[in-house]
């Protein structure tokens, strides 16, 4: 039985394969690996600049550091997945990556972005500078500190959330209900750009990564848009 039929659609392709391939383990596990990797030199980075490394599990700025750390490679993640989610509908990568490996990666960028997201908020609680409730957390513009911009990586979170979900629960509400929910992963995308932007402390290291990934997202939404226009025109009936 074929597990993955290639769509006519210009849309995201999401036929997708219901068993967990070999491939999408080798993803998942490879991906771990390195996120786990890229975290603890973040962490040690940041900190080291500032306290020796055996202070480091003491230390009071530790919370801080992990926020500025997972809020960071959260934001690497949904950058690439929004990204990998653009080649995928624009069917760039289809002649090179094999369309189960292609989504498991868009599936894994996803909800590790989701994971490490709900550490860099969780970890607020116990931070030793500002004091955070749970409520501060779950309830958008209610924190101690940038309540605004914080409160748009909040919603942010919530439209990422709701989008993977949504992957799940696609017999229930239709294919197309569910491909204008997807559209809000433009929404999520762009809040969380500019909560990293203005709430973050290191915004001015980080700001080559937020214009990257802008300049990405942006180029690959027109490609996206002039693509299905050409093809809507192509498959148009004459008129003559
Ligand atoms: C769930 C709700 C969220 C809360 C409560 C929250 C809270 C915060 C706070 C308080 C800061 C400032 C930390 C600092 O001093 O640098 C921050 C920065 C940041 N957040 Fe969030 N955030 C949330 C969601 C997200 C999401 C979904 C992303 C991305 C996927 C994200 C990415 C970032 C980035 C990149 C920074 C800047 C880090 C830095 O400059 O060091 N946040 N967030």
């Amino acid at each position: 039985m074929a597990l993955y039929q290639p769509s006519t659609s210009s849309n995201i392709d999401i036929s997708l394969p219901t068993r967990t391939s070999a491939a999408s383990r080798a993803v998942t596990w490879i991906g771990t690996i390195g996120l786990l990797a890229l975290l603890f030199w973040l962490v040690m980075h940041s900190a080291l600049a500032q306290a020796a490394p055996s202070t480091l599990l003491t230390s009071e700025k530790l919370s801080w550091y992990l926020t500025r750390a997972s809020g960071a490679v959260a934001y690497l993640l949904l950058s690439a997945s929004t990204v990998w989610g653009l080649f995928l509908s624009t069917k760039i990568v289809k002649e090179w990556v094999p369309a189960p490996i292609a989504l498991a990666m868009h599936n894994y960028l996803s909800w590790t972005a989701i994971g490490l997201s709900m550490l860099h908020a969780f970890v607020l609680l116990f931070d030793s500078y500002y004091t955070y409730s749970i409520a501060n957390l779950l309830i958008p513009f209610t924190g101690p500190y940038e309540p605004g911009w914080v409160g748009a990586g909040i919603i942010g979170f919530y439209l990422m959330l709701i989008t993977s979900i949504s992957f799940y629960c696609r017999q229930w509400i239709g294919q197309k209900a569910w491909r204008k929910l997807h559209y809000f992963t433009f929404g999520a995308y762009v809040l969380t750009t500019l909560h990293g932007w203005q709430a973050g402390t290191d915004s001015a290291q980080l700001t080559p990564i937020y214009w990257t990934s802008l300049a990405l997202v942006l180029f690959l939404t027109v490609y996206r848009i002039l693509d299905a226009l050409n093809r809507r025109y192509l498959t148009a009936p004459s008129r003559l």
